[in-house]
């Protein structure tokens, strides 16, 4: 019974790599189109959940004011409003990346040591760069824009 697609993980990250490509269709109109295509994945309370995600991240734009102080050094924050993964690799650099992982479409989930790690499948990526240090990814996080201003940063 509960093999009934996949475990519970895959099923999440299916769902995932489907609200991404609604996100990269960058209408409201497809995120609003999507949600009906988002109610066949998971339980009844993820699914409104996502549905409000995907419409309050097209209602945003891709950008989002954060505190420096949030990030930590050789750390980083995902901000999956955005679908970004900041990072600081060493005191006072920012750097800022997709946090879609570039194999199957899930959400990074931690930084550490420098270390951007997908909870999916294990892959992981240089937290200064982006690039794969660690399969089944094989294509490296797209940078994203930063600006630092003061304590805030904003990623675009
Ligand atoms: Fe498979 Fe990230 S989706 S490692």
């Amino acid at each position: 019974m509960s093999s009934e697609h996949g475990t519970p993980r895959e099923r999440e990250c299916a769902c995932l790599s489907r609200r991404q490509t609604f996100r990269a269709a960058g209408a409201v109109g497809a995120a609003v189109a999507g949600v009906g295509m988002l109610s066949a994945c998971g339980e009844g309370g993820q699914v409104g959940a996502a549905a409000g995600s995907v419409a309050s991240a097209a209602g945003s734009a891709a950008s989002q004011a954060i505190r420096a102080a949030e990030i930590p050094v050789g750390g980083g924050k995902v901000f999956e409003s955005i679908q970004a993964v900041v990072t600081q690799p060493t005191a006072g650099e920012f750097k800022a990346f997709s946090s879609v992982c570039t194999h199957a479409g899930c959400q990074v989930g931690s930084v550490q040591d420098n270390v951007i790690t997908c909870p999916c499948h294990g892959s992981q990526f240089d937290a200064a760069t982006g690039a794969v240090k660690q399969g089944p990814a094989s294509a490296p996080l797209p940078a994203k824009s930063v600006k630092v201003s003061g304590d805030g940063i904003t990623v675009t």
